[in-house]
């Protein structure tokens, strides 16, 4: 949840990791905080804000370092403050820590500790750590982190300092995420890859239960019950300009915009037109385990849990294998029934979600196979999967995600596709489906260049409106699902997706002239149907927004604004359906001024429970 950085080596330290928390920021921007090795103590600031707050704090009072930590918080224990920012402290100012996670004994540390006379000064969780650490120190840094590592409970991704080992960071992992970067006379350790691939393409993803001493030219490695091991130095290819904005105002708008080149990379070298079908090599030695399960369970959170619900209904249509899909949060804890025939998946953009990793846990536990489709490469989601498939979206900054849900849809259409023809599907209905599959990247392109002028006029429109109701039904309730949650999460304006024949059951009561409800409508199976429905919100005096097919000018009568997309499969719709949400509630947010790519209280990756 928090972004996390240490620096050691032959820079600046202030400024590696200044430049390194904005690449985090992402991951939580409440408060920020750094803490430096001088001459004779620890130089440490800390400010209730953004990284930039803490930038200008320092500007003219930092000391000069080469080895340092820093943080960008997300609050969950404790307001967001000076005091609860971290690095935090023992008693004597003498280690520092930050950390990313939850120590869920933090309570039971800390009595223990006050009976030791240990002060602590915030609300957090992670003040226990350094008072540990200063309680067990012996005049060797790394049991002294050892022992206390072996204290904690919960979830925990560290980068220390001590005054006593001046030339060197410690860093150590359970349960969050952290990569360290190997430069020319440097090591830059980080919560993400982000804040370290402008220094070095050379990285060591640290492992659960590893902890690692860090010098500016020598990197030792400790995996708990093993022992010392050698670091394995990986090779990334992700570039910087990647990851930043590339001349738009917002990440999110860059990310919606890069979508048809994003498709053409979740299929590159997947679709096989002779045979009609797709090749997934990352589960190639599942395949058949796949086609012959009895029962699929789709794992997910969020927008990832709404791509697993496309999933299911592209699955279950095309394949015929019953599938269900479930909250990675209730999964983990109710006793679901599986058995050796059920195959599980998945699905996280970030491959981090800390619900989502305990339901994957929960099922290995259980013996089921279990798959993943990840977009972060190495993410620990795509470590602990026996198998799985790369969404190839590249790094997704905005906090509301957006071209990773449809690389996610594309990839379950990929799927679905193989695993209809191995089982139901002929040649011919395979290639049908590449063709319509291959066709989506340039229409999405042709949207880009439409649909914008007129979603801003909507969105101009309905900015100031307090609620909206978004309905679809089949393939498109999950968008109806997205769309809502979109508008919520960068605006603040109460939204609720639902099939539309449910309507009728409850939400209508919400309907009246004030209320603007989205309504996909697109002609597919069940067009007559929801038009019955566009019906009923008229007949409430309801303000109608509806997402519908090119050339359906009967519809256009009906209601008050149509959004035209392309005909496709029905498969394929959601595609191009949720391209209009995405806009309207990026539009809507931005006119109200928001801080589209940090809305408040979220962060990018949910790494604890
Ligand atoms: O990284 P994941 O796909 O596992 O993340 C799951 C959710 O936290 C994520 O989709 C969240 O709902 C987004 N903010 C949605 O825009």
């Amino acid at each position: 949840m928090c972004g996390i950085i240490g620096y050691v080596g032959k820079n600046d330290a202030t400024n590696v990791l200044i430049k390194g928390l904005h690449r985090l920021e992402y991951r939580g921007y409440d408060s920020a905080g750094i803490a430096l090795i001088t001459q004779n103590d620890i130089f440490l600031r800390k400010v209730a804000g953004r990284v930039n707050e803490l930038a200008q704090t320092i500007e003219v009072s930092v000391p000069q370092s080469n080895v340092g930590i820093a943080h960008t918080r997300w609050a969950t224990h404790g307001v967001p403050n000076d005091v609860n920012a971290h690095p935090h402290t023992d008693c004597k100012n003498r280690f520092a820590v930050v950390h990313n996670g939850i120590i869920e004994n933090y309570r039971t540390l800390k009595k223990f500790l006050e009976e030791k006379n240990h002060k602590f000064i915030s609300d957090t969780d992670s003040e226990v750590i350094p008072h540990l650490i200063e309680e067990f120190y012996n005049g060797d840094m790394m049991a002294a982190v050892k022992k206390s590592c072996s204290y904690l409970e919960g979830t925990y991704g560290l980068v220390i300092i001590s005054l006593d080992c001046p030339d060197r960071i410690i860093v150590a992992r359970m349960g969050s995420p952290l990569v360290i970067g190997k430069g020319k006379d440097e090591y830059i350790a980080a919560s993400d890859l982000a804040a370290i691939i402008s220094h070095t393409d050379q990285v060591i993803y640290l492992k659960d239960g590893e902890i690692a001493e860090v010098e500016k030219d020598h990197v030792k490695i400790d995996r708990r019950d093993v022992g010392l091991i050698t670091p394995e130095i990986e090779h990334v290819t992700l570039t910087l300009e990647q990851i930043e904005r590339g001349g738009y105002d917002h990440f999110m708008l860059k990310e919606i915009c890069e979508q048809p080149v994003i498709l053409r990379d979740t299929i590159r070298g997947r679709l096989n037109y002779d045979d009609g079908i797709a090749r997934l090599n990352g589960i190639a030695d599942y395949t058949e385990r796949l086609r012959d399960a009895d029962r699929i369970i789709i794992v997910a959170c969020g927008t990832s849990w709404h791509a697993a619900l496309i999933g299911e209904y592209m699955i279950e249509s095309l394949a015929g294998i019953p599938v269900e899909v479930e909250y990675g949060s209730e999964f983990r804890y109710r006793k679901p029934v599986l058995n050796k025939r059920t195959v599980c998946i998945v699905v996280s953009q970030s491959g981090e979600t800390a619900d989502t990793l305990a339901a994957l846990r929960e099922a290995k536990r259980h013996g089921v196979s279990v798959l993943g489709i990840c977009n972060v490469v190495g993410s620990t989601i795509a470590r602990e999967t026996d198998a799985g498939i790369y969404i190839h979206a590249g790094p997704e900054i905005g906090v509301a995600s957006t071209k990773a849900f449809l690389a996610q849809i594309m990839t379950f259409a990929l799927l679905s596709l193989l695993l209809g023809r191995l089982r139901r599907l002929s040649i011919d209905e395979g290639r049908i489906i590449i063709e319509a599959i291959k066709r989506i990247p340039d229409e999405l392109s042709d949207l880009l260049e439409c649909l914008p002028q007129q979603i801003k006029e909507i969105a101009m429109t309905f900015k100031d409106h307090k609620n909206f109701l978004y309905l679809g039904r089949g393939y498109n309730f999950p968008v109806a699902l997205e769309g809502a949650l979109k508008l919520k999460e960068i605006s603040y304006i109460h939204a609720e997706g639902y099939p539309a024949a449910e309507m009728k059951h409850g939400p209508i009561a919400l309907i009246d002239k004030d209320m603007p409800v989205v309504v996909i409508a697109i002609k597919d199976a069940i067009y007559d149907k929801v038009l019955s429905n566009i019906e009923e919100i008229r007949a409430r005096y309801g303000i109608v927004i509806a997402v519908c097919s090119e050339g359906d000018t009967d519809l256009k009568k009906y209601v008050d604004h149509a959004i035209c997309v392309p005909y496709t499969i029905d498969p394929l719709y959601p595609l191009l359906t949720v391209l209009p949400l995405q806009l309207l509630a990026y539009y809507i947010a931005d006119f109200k001024g928001l801080d589209v790519d940090k809305p408040r209280n979220l962060a990018k990756s949910v790494t604890v429970e």
